[in-house]
């Protein structure tokens, strides 16, 4: 089975575009973006699309590459004063220069709509979210639509990153499944994922989890957004996971596509989180 991400983001907008019309004001999503990368100048661009699309006023600051970290902590700070602003987000990464754990926690944590503020990843790992980060997030409203259950399940986690990794072993470990976290240091990683129920793969590498690493039957849920060259389409490169989705194909029960998969959840949880949190304010 092909779990497929716009099936369950379109669900999701649809179900949040029901609960904003009966919500008393308008909602606004502020986007920071610095400098100029090409990738998240085209995720700021979905995000944006997908604000739109549900009714969220949407605000993209663009900033040059140059600015300091001082710089970017006012302008964040003007952000949380704004009473018409309900979500911040500071798309990531930063330039070297900047000190990003310290923009991080200059937003309120509650217009944190990436859950990214040490206050909200605290009260995540302690089971008591108020938001949860939107990529986890999008994997287990993905899960839930399938009916793929996680309680007691062997979950696999490839990648130990603060905006995947680890809030996707806490939201897997909040869903009673056994968790393990893998990462560079992992001995065996191949040995690691083989004994897994449900496989996230989050890292980075195009196709490095490949058939002869998934038990037969297994969900595999493929994080990776990888750029590869590829002179034959009209950009000079295309997309591809972290999985290898047609070898991987052959032995999962279920497994997402990239691009179709968990992208555009993230992308709706977003949106959810905005909601969440203006209606938590209020
Ligand atoms: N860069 C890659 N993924 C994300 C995300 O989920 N949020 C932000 N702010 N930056 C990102």
């Amino acid at each position: 089975m092909i779990l497929d991400g716009k099936v369950v983001a379109t669900a999701r907008k649809e179900e949040l575009k029901k609960a904003l019309q009966d919500f008393p004001r308008q909602l606004h999503l502020a986007v920071v973006l610095v400098g100029n990368h090409p990738a998240s100048r085209s995720y700021v661009a979905s995000k944006e699309r997908a604000c739109h699309e549900v009714g969220i006023d949407s605000q993209v600051i663009q900033l040059d590459e140059a600015i300091t970290t001082q710089e970017l902590k006012e302008v964040i700070l003007s952000l949380n004063t704004d009473p018409k602003v309900d979500g911040i987000l500071v798309q990531l990464p930063l330039p070297e220069h900047i000190q990003e754990q310290e923009i991080l926690e200059t937003i309120d944590p509650f217009k944190d709509v990436d859950c990214f503020h040490p206050y909200n990843v605290g009260r995540l790992f302690l089971g008591q979210p108020i938001v949860q980060p939107c990529t986890p997030k999008g994997v287990m409203e993905m899960l839930t639509y399938y009916g793929i259950e996680v309680a007691g399940k062997r979950a696999v986690v490839v990648g130990r990153s603060n905006i995947v990794g680890k809030p996707m072993a806490a939201l897997l470990l909040q869903a009673n499944a056994t968790v393990s976290l893998c990462h560079s240091r992992t001995k065996d990683v191949a040995e690691e994922v083989r004994r897994a129920d449900i496989v996230v793969a989050a890292v980075g590498k195009p196709k490095m989890i490949t058939k002869e690493m998934i038990k037969s039957g297994a969900v595999v849920i493929d994080v990776g957004i990888n750029r590869i060259e590829d002179s034959t389409t009209e950009k000079g490169y295309r997309i591809v996971g972290d999985v290898d989705f047609e070898g991987v194909r052959e032995v999962a029960s279920a497994i997402t596509p990239v691009p179709g998969g968990v992208g555009l959840m993230t992308v709706a949880e977003l949106l959810w989180n905005t909601y969440t949190l203006a209606k938590y304010r209020l």
